[in-house]
């Protein structure tokens, strides 16, 4: 059945067109959000005397019946339904007769889709948050296990100069915390009821859009029709602030792939989180990393491809549109399990914390702070970079480091500083950096202390945000 069979001959739409347009398969996915969406439409056409209080009451009791139906025995085996929409309506008649044809009055499908998919995106915003809430509560319990861990900090993929292994957490840290500001703004963006706009241009009936927006959890309702029915911005800042979180995490995957290798040895992934070569019966591969960098590229091509969807599309509703389902679902199936899966070799990774210091130590790790003791003695910082660059061109072709640099040395390229002052080990190093962003111990601590609050505090936002569609 079809909701607009009328106008048409009795052989439309052909089978092929019918399969090719049909959006039943994907649509299933939010059953629960459309049924509340016709709840409250319902409701609000009652309020308003559009319809009955009896008949809005027998629509409503109706959809909740069809809903808890669905909740239990699930979808049948049969695609013929265009879409979600028909297939309810078509369940509403056979369950209350005709006043479900009222559901109808006041609403398109253009309306109906915008605001049930919506609220499915804002159930899906507040999943990722709370995925991405996990992970950092994962980089915290690391940050405090390893909280004297010394590692190299890099530059150009070189060692650059010595930190605290939390204060590298911290950074990731940092990054799905802005990745959270991004799912607040799609959240916000997405809480804006179109319900009430008609096909496009509104609808000549007394309605009060407040009351649908009300029940269904929106704190405000569109402003514009034509916009309300044809708005997907929603949609790509989801995708966005996902594929955003999914950089991130390619990017500490790809360390985690270098860091495991066996040159490196500063890590260890765990066996659960590892698997094997079909051939090589040494090997221990970092699949997880790997997959969780590919799964980026993946999304890339989901958000890109759904930005060109968009791009061209007139006013108002196109069946373009119809896209975005396929776009977020994707999205939430590709993205969810990987930070999930990630989170878990994370939690169980081992670090090798010989390794780590030596590496720390190597390539003369401390040089800046070399050159920044002679910015002590009085010398501009100029001068001691190129004073500290020549001592370690020394130092490199007699094949020594800078733990071997010796007072006559010293003496030799910088006369006059006192050599007894010079500390050049990494915890000297790590302590020495106290300014507001840096690594010593007092601020990785600090950095730690503030990240739990704001996270105890962000659960407790999102945790409020599930919208409640047993209406
Ligand atoms: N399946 C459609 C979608 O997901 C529903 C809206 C259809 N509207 C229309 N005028 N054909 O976008």
């Amino acid at each position: 059945m079809t909701t607009w069979g009328g106008r048409f001959s009795s052989d439309n739409p052909g089978t092929e067109a019918r399969a090719f347009t049909s959006s039943f398969r994907l649509d299933q996915r939010f059953y629960r959000e459309s049924i509340a969406g016709s709840i409250a439409h319902a409701s609000m056409l009652g309020h308003t005397n559009i319809i009955t209080g009896d008949e809005s009451e027998s629509l409503m009791a109706g959809l909740r019946k069809i809903r808890s139906e669905l909740d239990s025995d699930g979808f049948p085996n049969d695609y013929s339904h265009e879409d979600i929409y028909a297939f309810i309506e078509d369940k509403l008649h056979k369950l209350v007769g005709p006043v479900a044809g009222k559901l109808h009055t006041a609403r398109s499908r253009n309306d109906q889709v915008a605001t049930d998919f919506r609220l499915y995106v804002k159930g899906g915003i507040a999943r990722l948050a709370s995925e991405i809430n996990q992970m950092r509560t994962v980089l915290l319990t690391v940050a405090d296990r390893e909280v004297q861990t010394v590692f190299p900090g890099m530059t150009h993929l070189q060692v650059a100069q010595p930190i605290l292994l939390p204060h590298l957490l911290l950074a990731y840290e940092q990054m799905l915390k802005r990745d959270l500001q991004l799912a607040n703004h799609a959240y916000l963006t997405a809480d804006v009821s179109p319900l009430g706009s008609g096909a496009l241009a509104g609808v000549p009936y007394p309605i009060d859009s407040e009351i649908s927006a009300k029940l269904l959890g929106f704190s405000q309702v569109s402003r514009n029709s034509l916009d309300a029915v044809s708005d997907r911005d929603f949609v790509t800042q989801f995708l966005f602030a996902a594929t955003m979180t999914s950089i991130h995490l390619s990017k500490f995957a790809e360390e985690i792939i270098i860091w495991n290798s066996q040159p490196y040895s500063l890590v260890s992934i765990h066996d659960s989180y590892a698997t094997g070569s079909s051939i090589m019966p040494q090997k221990k591969n970092p699949d997880v990393a790997e997959l969780t960098r590919a799964k980026t590229g993946t999304m890339i091509g989901i958000m890109s491809g759904f930005l060109s969807v968009l791009k061209g599309l007139p006013l108002a509703y196109n069946l373009d549109l119809q896209e975005d389902k396929e776009a977020v679902f994707r999205t939430e199936d590709t993205l969810l399990p990987a930070i999930k899966t990630f989170s878990g070799m994370l939690s169980t990774l081992t670090i090798n914390h010989e390794q780590a210091r030596k590496v720390a130590e190597s390539g003369f790790s401390t040089a800046t702070d070399l050159a920044d003791a002679l910015v002590q003695t009085g010398m501009t910082f100029r001068k001691a970079h190129e004073t500290v660059g020549e001592i370690v061109h020394h130092l490199e072709s007699k094949n020594e480091s800078l733990d071997s640099l010796s007072a006559d040395t010293l003496a030799s390229f910088a006369p006059g500083v006192n050599y007894e002052t010079i500390r050049l080990d990494t915890k000297s190093s790590i302590d020495s950096r106290r300014s507001y962003s840096g690594t010593a111990q007092v601020n990785v601590t600090l950095q730690i202390e503030e990240a739990k609050s704001h996270l105890a505090e962000n659960r407790q936002l999102w945790g409020k945000r599930s919208p409640n569609l047993d209406l």
